[in-house]
């Protein structure tokens, strides 16, 4: 048996475009008709209507923590015009988070972007910063004296990676200048904003809010052991899971590390050009390891060594702002969580600091380019009836919340 801190931050996560329904003003909303998706986001899982009885579920389920996204192109449909009511939604999702006695734990920017936004050139466009950091100037303003954890931009380099280099995602480049542009931009974007963050809370007199990114980290292991896949598992670990947050680091913008975790890449590189040492993985089934729904490896070892990793470097604290499986079946959802929670204890053991655990997700939702077909949800949800039905593995982990200890 092993047990959590109190103080311990429990609960899952969600973003806007995946739960909430109708998201029209947004590149994604946009791009999933474009792209001829076999179904739409459309009304999601209905969460902008429906987010008071996912809370209550959250509060019965013994969550304390919930982490939530707001939709830029809610806030600011058109450039410069910020919508007072939409606005005024986030103030009462708060505030419900609030009520129910769940901190809320807000992103800025979770993968989409407001339609006027991306037509000016997203963020290649020398703008970027300058309209994101008005974005989140209003959004902060409002929320300020009611929200301590702030999450800028969610996983900037699967952002990067999926949209200007694998082009699988709006805007679908795949252009290594653009890739650079994006990552630089976004860390300039972070920084500048995790600044403003401090900066109003200062002049409002409140406590020093917490603010990061959610980075979202893969542990990078070589087929077979070959020194080339060894040296590619190297520059992967690197590039991917520290150069960026090694660049706010040194500019002392992070207050604490959001870690995404899900997976293990297993590198075997066939070809000498930096793409092959930057992208290819093993389909030879080598080091076999059980997968979720979407045959992603999963290796609790790796969310260890990560953690470990992190602290030895950059000596801050942790909160696990993502972690989750796509499943058929909830007996392996709850092995899932129970092995990462396990893991995660056992780095706090070795000294590192976590706050808190978030699963992904707290209801079924819209998983992008995958469309509703992933289940990550504690709560399985019915497209049809809109119903939620909380998941056995639900329980067994609100079990850990309440009690912070784990069998
Ligand atoms: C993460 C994303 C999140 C969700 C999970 C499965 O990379 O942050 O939106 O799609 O993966």
């Amino acid at each position: 048996m092993v047990n959590f801190p109190d103080d311990f931050l429990w609960g899952a996560a969600t973003s806007s475009h995946q739960v909430e329904g109708n998201n029209r003003n947004n590149d994604w909303w946009r791009w999933e008709k474009k792209a001829g998706l076999k179904d739409v986001s459309g009304q999601a899982c209905r969460h902008y209507e429906f987010f008071k009885q996912d809370f209550d579920l959250a509060k019965a389920l013994c969550h304390n923590t919930h982490r939530f996204s707001v939709e830029w192109s809610r806030i600011e449909p058109r450039e410069g015009q910020f919508s007072p009511q939409e606005l005024e939604h986030y103030v009462e999702v708060v505030d419900a988070l609030r009520e129910r006695g769940l901190t809320p734990v807000v992103t800025l920017h979770h993968f989409t972007n407001p339609v006027w936004f991306a037509d000016m050139g997203g963020w290649e466009s020398r703008q970027a910063c300058r309209y994101f950091l008005r974005y989140a100037e209003n959004v902060v303003d409002a929320l300020s004296g009611k929200v301590h954890f702030w999450v800028t931009i969610n996983e900037p380099l699967v952002y990067v990676f999926n949209s200007y280099m694998a082009g699988v995602w709006p805007p679908q480049k795949t252009s290594l200048l653009a890739a650079a542009r994006v990552t630089d931009q976004m860390a300039a974007a972070h920084i500048r904003v995790y600044r403003l963050i401090h900066d109003i809370y200062r002049k409002k007199g409140l406590p020093a809010p917490a603010v990061s990114i959610a980075k979202n980290l893969r542990a990078f292991r070589a087929c077979r052991g070959t020194l080339k896949n060894r040296c590619a598992a190297y520059l992967r670990n690197w590039t991917f899971n520290f150069n960026f947050l090694d660049r706010l680091n040194r500019q002392r913008c992070l207050d604490y590390i959001g870690v995404n975790y899900y997976t293990r890449d297993l590198a075997d590189v066939r070809g000498w050009t930096p793409h092959h040492f930057a992208q290819d993985l093993c389909d030879q089934g080598h080091d076999p390891l059980p997968k979720n729904s979407l045959g992603w490896d999963i290796y609790p070892e790796g969310l260890y060594t990560l953690l470990v990793g992190l602290n030895k470097r950059y000596g801050l604290p942790v909160l696990i702002s993502e972690n989750g499986i796509c499943t058929e079946d909830d007996n392996q959802r709850w092995e899932y969580i129970r092995q990462h929670l396990l893991k995660v204890h056992e780095a706090m053991a070795s000294g590192v600091k976590v706050w808190g655990y978030l699963y992904w997700s707290l209801i079924d939702n819209f998983e992008w380019d995958k469309s509703f077909g992933p289940r990550f949800g504690l709560v399985e949800v019915d497209y049809a009836s809109y119903q939620r039905r909380p998941r056995q593995s639900a329980a067994k982990f609100a079990a850990v919340c309440k009690t912070g200890t784990l069998e």
